[in-house]
């Protein structure tokens, strides 16, 4: 497919073969500046200095199986915050499209085979109503302003399309503003499957499919700090197994006790 018949617009240029539709400014040079110490930890250490790789693939694995539900082989899917596009990477049989405001993550992304492009979504650039489905995971609770960035997303999904979000669930933001935090911001708001099934229905007229919390279980919480989370990850995995021979009931009251919510998924559909 040719550039025409993606973008609705000309880029303004071109890097490394990636057009782009933004320019900079202090939103993009803070992201920029969180993805560069991203990679120079990941280049050096292989992790991900913001969250631990096990905690990592559970969430992406739970837009996993949401994308495995509602997609179809060809299917065009863009990725709005596309990262270093490890979500899309499981899904080679998808047309994938991703975009990004960080040149190091679309630079790697671009070699995995996906088609990226540099633009804020406020710039948002792709013919409209373009993609069969889209998904936005860990952005939304960074952008300027919600509704506005929702308006561009939904503008290029087809009418009937679906739109998967994975966003922080009920995050307490407090770290954000300690004189420590790194950064000028990053998470900026908080968000509950009330919240979100309200904005999706009665600000954008979706029809919502679902939603579904995704986490980890953790035992011992005030002690997670002294010792590394795997560790404590593994021991509760090891109480839930003990408590599944023992009955299906405790259990049950295992998995309520322990069961510590990271992010929520929401599926949406656009009205047709
Ligand atoms: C926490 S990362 C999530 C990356 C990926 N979606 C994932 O789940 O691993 C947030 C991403 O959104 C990008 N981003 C933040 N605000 C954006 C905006 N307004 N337009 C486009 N991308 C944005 C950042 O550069 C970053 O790559």
């Amino acid at each position: 497919m040719n550039n025409q018949t993606i973008y609705c617009k000309e880029p303004l240029g071109e890097r490394h073969g990636i057009p782009y539709f933004s320019t900079a400014d202090f939103y993009v040079d803070n992201y920029e500046k969180i993805s560069k110490d991203h990679m120079d930890v990941f280049e050096k250490e292989g992790k991900n200095p913001n969250i631990g790789e096990e905690l990592w693939v559970k969430l992406e694995d739970s837009t996993a199986a949401l994308l495995n539900k509602y997609t179809q082989p060809g299917e065009k899917i863009l990725d709005v915050g596309v990262g270093l596009g490890r979500l899309l990477s499981r899904f080679d049989h998808l047309q994938r499209y991703g975009m990004d405001i960080s040149w190091d993550y679309l630079e790697h992304t671009k070699k995995t085979g996906i088609e990226v492009c540099f633009s804020r979504i406020e710039d948002m650039p792709y013919c409209k109503e373009f993609f069969d489905v889209i998904t936005c995971t860990d952005v939304l609770e960074h952008v300027l302003d919600l509704n506005l960035a929702l308006t561009k997303i939904l503008e290029v999904l087809k009418p009937g399309g679906i739109l998967i979000v994975r966003v922080p669930y009920r995050e307490n933001l407090k770290l954000y503003l300690e004189s420590y935090y790194p950064y000028r911001y990053a998470h900026l708001r908080n968000f509950d499957e009330y919240g979100l099934e309200l904005l999706f229905t009665r600000v954008f007229n979706c029809q919502f499919l679902e939603a579904q919390t995704a986490g980890y279980l953790e035992s011992f919480r005030s002690l997670k700090f002294m010792l590394p989370i795997p560790r404590w990850v593994r021991i509760t995995e090891m109480i839930c197994s003990v408590s599944k021979a023992l009955s299906s009931s405790l259990y049950n009251k295992v998995l309520r006790a322990l069961y510590y919510p990271i992010d929520i998924n929401v599926v949406v559909r656009k009205a047709g």
